[in-house]
């Protein structure tokens, strides 16, 4: 708790450029979270190097990311926005979790085995420890909930065994997370294959509406959206690609399927299409404007930087200063 408010934390890579997905899926939702908690938003930037990054890249993506969240509608004065590779007790917790997490538990993380059979030729330690890095970002601010797509569910699952484990030893010391199941963001779809999510490392460019496509770009991969057959706009398991573009307007224009099904009652996927098109433009145009203007705005976003960095530092030293106490290590003389 954090003045009488429950703490949630969740984190995005910089890596990839970031889809209509992320964004319709996780970000916009997490807006509407700071009334009711204290919100710490990371660039997750240590995670990312588990794959190798291009220097260069890797710096201009993660501040785009950071950007990209405030332009999101995330305040800055609220949430606390900022850099994972700023606030270093993120190491030292994840190197002292480490000691607590076992290899056959690692060992049967599906994301492990995923991406070392993609990235077989760099198999490093620090992919292999991935999870325990990520339960050191979320018990460092002792949070009570994440909020995390599937994907991610048996990362939170090791990061709450691993905290019950650390308890179990040396008493209350975590908070034990919990997902954060509420009014969850929309499920998109790839344009391209409806029964995959839109990724943002699918090969094929028109599978994923980037955040940053322009609207001749939007347009056309929504004109190229594969649909089916039956020839009826209806929100429907039998007809995914369809189902996927409904869900697409109703997340952008906040419509329910009933009264998308309605309005295209007789009308073609042409005209579905070109509308999912217009209402997609409609979200991220707007918003790619607040990024453009936001960049320009060096010192500002420089001081959020500054800003959050101190106050994401303050709440983690105080959980890293308990644990280093209660596992034995000497105290600091000052
Ligand atoms: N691993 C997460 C992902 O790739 C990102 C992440 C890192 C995260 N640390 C986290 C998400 C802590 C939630 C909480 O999506």
């Amino acid at each position: 708790m954090i003045d009488n408010k429950k703490v949630l934390f969740s984190g995005m890579q910089a890596t990839g450029n970031l889809t209509l997905g992320n964004y319709l899926g996780a970000l916009k939702n997490w807006v509407s979270l700071s009334d009711e908690y204290e919100c710490f938003y990371s660039v997750v930037d240590m995670h990312s190097i588990t794959v190798r990054q291009d220097p260069a890249t890797l710096r201009k993506r993660a501040r785009a990311l950071l950007t990209l969240y405030i332009a999101a509608g995330l305040d800055p004065e609220k949430n606390c926005i900022y850099y994972q590779s700023h606030v270093s007790c993120h190491a030292e917790l994840a190197w002292i979790l480490n000691c607590f997490t076992y290899m056959g538990e690692l060992n049967r993380m599906t994301q492990f085995k995923d991406k070392a059979a993609k990235h077989a030729d760099n198999i490093n330690a620090g992919l292999f420890t991935y999870p325990v890095l990520m339960a050191a970002d979320i018990l460092l601010y002792q949070a009570d909930v994440v909020p995390v797509g599937i994907d991610q569910m048996q990362h939170l699952e090791i990061t709450r065994d691993i905290a019950q484990r650390f308890n179990g030893i040396y008493g209350d010391v975590f908070t034990i997370p919990e997902a954060y199941i509420g009014k969850t963001g929309a499920k998109i779809m790839s344009l391209q294959d409806p029964a995959k999510k839109m990724s943002k490392s699918d090969e094929n460019v028109n599978a994923s509406i980037y955040l940053m496509d322009d609207p001749d770009a939007i347009r056309r991969k929504c004109k190229r959206a594969v649909t089916d057959s039956v020839g009826e706009v209806r929100y429907s398991d039998e007809q995914p690609g369809v189902k996927n573009l409904i869900s697409i307007y109703c997340a952008c224009l906040g419509k329910t399927p009933e009264e998308v099904e309605r309005e295209f009652a007789g009308r073609g996927y042409g005209e579905l299409k070109e509308a999912v098109g217009e209402a997609v433009v409609s979200v991220l145009e707007p918003l790619q404007k607040r990024v453009a203007e936001l960049e320009k705005d060096k010192s500002y976003i420089d001081g959020i930087i500054k800003n959050n960095a101190e106050k994401a530092n303050y709440y983690a030293q105080k959980t890293l200063r308990k644990v280093q106490r209660k596992i034995g290590f000497p105290d600091r003389i000052r």
